[in-house]
């Protein structure tokens, strides 16, 4: 098997926004998860606890998204602003009915995005909100004059405006966040959007459209029919983003499985749905390169991931799950499809960050463990903000029950500042993989960097209170040859290479 990858190639800028997070308010996502609250034992920092910091630090978190998913649609900001004690109480009618206090608002939100050195992402409220809330929220959020919500930021103690990068109509309006038809939420988005008044100057907030949450594209021709005009609307029309949401439900909404117990055709099950994202991003590529050829309207994948039942004994409605080796592959695979299509996929967030469904990082009381997926992204980072370059496969072999083969490599190549990282991840249960990788414009090299993430088993998780089992270590499988190097990547693994070419480039 032989991966070619092309340094005098070079492809689209990967906006490192494609590395984002997720986090709502959901189970222990948010509270215990993210926020303690500064009362807590827990060693924190304004109530945002201390060790789940550092580790997301870690991982160069470029953007995070909140308050929801379907607790946007029903989530008013207001609640959530002033005095802890005077915020309103609510029930949270989406995740398991139990009381939300609104101690996490919009100024611990933006705090956490400070303390993180991450972009913020708002979705907004368009399912039980008015176009004056939506409004209202984002001259609260980056107001600079001298305005009733400005007043009212400065009097709960922010005197400067915020920056916000992203902001977005509604969620899932298709579902959750309504049920509209697409026709009838294309024109409550160009409603909502028009009040969405920048006080940024040469750098607005982004608009954000809800898009589909399946590969059919009927809702995305329909909301950009009705949004897109560019001729009449100046540089970006009615939007900067549409969304695509994509799950990996192992064998459909009613048979999830375990998040750690599952069978080896499961496996393939879960990694075959994973790369199915790739149709789905092509569909919906399609759509916009005839509707947008300029390329001004970017992709936003704003949730992703793996989707398994709950652990035992857990609340159904906090959808919380282990993490295994599995979806170390989903997030090596996935990760790869976005940075190939990343000419539009210019941001993705992963759902979700913390103690709800694929997470980085889980919590237990005052412990943290950091997931395979965190390690994953550890090593994709390095393509933050890279340049893609060309990469092929040849000879990739499959794998798998016949209705669930899946290819046994998967891989990407980028380029910053002269370093070629090079991810690449064996998705074999059971057979290590010989990889020719030829490093094409690269006369001569030194490897920075090797490393691998991999454990004994598929199912191999790391759990409270006990030595890491899936870890990131160095990776010493690969040797020089002439024109490249070979690779033995093994079984169930995902590899990060970076090398640094010693004599520049030639063709
Ligand atoms: O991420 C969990 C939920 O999945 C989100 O709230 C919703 O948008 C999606 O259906």
């Amino acid at each position: 098997m032989k991966l070619t990858i092309d340094k005098n190639k070079k492809g689209s800028y990967i906006n490192p926004d494609i590395y984002g997070h997720f986090s709502e308010h959901l189970g222990r996502g948010i509270y215990e998860g993210l926020y303690v609250g500064e009362d807590s034992d827990i060693p924190n920092t304004d109530g945002i606890r201390n060790d789940v910091l550092e580790a997301l630090k870690e991982i160069d978190v470029p953007v995070l998204r909140w308050p929801g998913g379907c607790f946007a649609d029903e989530y008013h900001w207001m609640d959530g602003i002033g005095p802890k004690d005077k915020r309103k109480k609510m029930v949270n009618t989406n995740w398991g009915n139990v009381t939300e206090d609104n101690s996490f608002g919009t100024h611990e939100f933006m705090r956490l995005c400070e303390l993180l050195g991450c972009k913020a992402y708002i979705n907004g409220n368009l399912g039980t909100g008015t176009p004056r809330e939506m409004s209202e929220w984002v001259e609260y959020l980056t107001g600079n004059g001298s305005s009733p919500m400005t007043e009212l930021r400065k009097a709960n103690g922010r005197k400067e405006p915020w920056h916000v990068d992203y902001f977005a109509v509604g969620n899932e309006s298709w579902g959750c966040g309504g049920n509209m038809r697409a026709s009838y939420y294309a024109d409550l988005y160009r409603h909502y959007q028009t009040f969405l008044r920048n006080y940024q100057g040469d750098d607005p907030i982004k608009k954000i459209c809800v898009g589909p949450g399946t590969a059919d594209t009927k809702w995305t021709k329909t909301v950009l029919d009705a949004c897109y005009e560019d001729a009449a609307l100046g540089s970006h029309g009615y939007m900067d983003y549409i969304t695509i949401h994509h799950y990996v439900f192992p064998d459909g909404w009613n048979h999830k499985g375990s998040s750690t117990e599952y069978s080896d055709e499961f496996w393939y099950m879960s990694l075959n749905k994973a790369l199915y994202m790739e149709s789905t991003i092509k569909k919906n590529e399609a759509v916009l390169e005839d509707r947008d050829p300029e390329g001004k309207i970017g992709l936003c994948v704003d949730e992703w991931g793996g989707w398994y039942d709950v652990e035992p004994g857990t609340n159904p409605g906090f959808l919380y799950q282990q993490s295994t080796m599995r979806d170390a592959l989903i997030a090596g695979v996935t990760l790869d499809i976005f940075n190939k299509h990343s000419k539009r996929v210019r941001m993705a967030n992963i759902a979700q960050m913390v103690n709800v469904l694929q997470s980085v990082v889980l919590t237990e009381g005052p412990k943290m463990v950091k997931t395979p997926t965190f390690y994953v992204f550890k090593q994709y980072k390095h393509h933050q903000g890279a340049t893609l370059l060309d990469s092929y496969i040849a000879g990739n072999e499959t794998e798998g029950p016949d209705n669930w083969k899946i290819p046994l490599v998967s891989a990407s190549a980028s380029e910053k500042e002269g370093v070629v990282t090079v991810t690449m991840s064996n998705s074999s249960i059971e057979k290590d993989v010989e990889l020719e990788v030829e490093l094409q414009g690269v006369t001569d090299y030194s490897v920075l960097e090797a490393s691998v993430v991999n454990a004994e088993t598929i199912r191999d998780y790391n759990d409270f209170g006990k030595e890491e089992t899936v870890t990131l270590k160095e990776f010493a499988g690969h040797e020089k040859i002439a024109g490249g190097l070979k690779v033995k990547l093994p079984k169930h693994s995902v590899v990060m290479m970076r090398v640094k070419s010693a004599s520049g480039t030639s063709k």
